[in-house]
């Protein structure tokens, strides 16, 4: 596997990518709320990353949506999903995508980022949890798994309420 050679994702890699993503994270995987946020949405194309595998395809994927949180509609992107081909785990190579793609989103001028996942693991690029009650999310959740990261200095400061996607808020 070549770490060093992630790529924005075409149309052509979809199917690879719902495989991996099925490996990963069981047939069920829709269900989750985090669902909820992209039905009817799209990823921000710059930030969806793939690294393409000879052997198993598609070895890793990446990618954030944009979504709308509370009635003060502040912007924010959602990451999700995330996952490493299990041949290709344990390589740094879920924190390298991260640690790449966190940066282009600041470069781009994003201030925050949610996502519903392992907190010690997402720690590790600076992911912290959410105050309790804050912000809710369309659905169940696990509050302790529910985490924010600023790329804008107080990003969270004064946000709250129901994370929905954008074409929810124009209604
Ligand atoms: C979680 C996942 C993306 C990690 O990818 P990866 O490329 O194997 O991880 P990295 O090599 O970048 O990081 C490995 C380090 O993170 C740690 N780590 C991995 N998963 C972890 C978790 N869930 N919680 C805490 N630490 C974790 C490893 O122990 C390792 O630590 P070390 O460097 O001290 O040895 C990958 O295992 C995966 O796709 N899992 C299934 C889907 C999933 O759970 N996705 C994200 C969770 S919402």
């Amino acid at each position: 596997v070549n770490c060093q050679s992630f790529e924005i994702s075409s149309q052509a890699d979809q199917p690879g990518v719902e495989a991996l993503l099925d490996k990963a994270f069981g047939l069920s995987r829709r269900t989750k709320t985090s669902y909820r946020l992209r039905e009817g949405n799209q990823p921000v194309r710059n930030l969806t990353r793939v690294l393409r595998d000879s052997e198993n395809g598609i070895a890793a994927t990446i990618s954030y949506w944009p979504i709308t949180i509370g009635a003060a509609r502040t912007k924010a992107l959602l990451l999700g999903p995330l996952a490493v081909h299990p041949a290709c785990k344990g390589r740094g190579i879920g924190l390298q995508l991260m640690r790449e793609t966190l940066d282009a989103a600041r470069e781009e001028q994003h201030r925050l980022v949610l996502l519903v996942g392992d907190e010690p693991y997402y720690a590790r690029v600076g992911f912290k949890l959410l105050p309790t009650g804050r912000l809710s999310l369309p659905g169940p959740f696990d509050p302790s798994r529910f985490l924010y990261l600023e790329l804008a200095r107080d990003a969270l400061q004064g946000v709250s309420g129901l994370v929905i996607p954008p074409h929810r808020a124009a209604l």
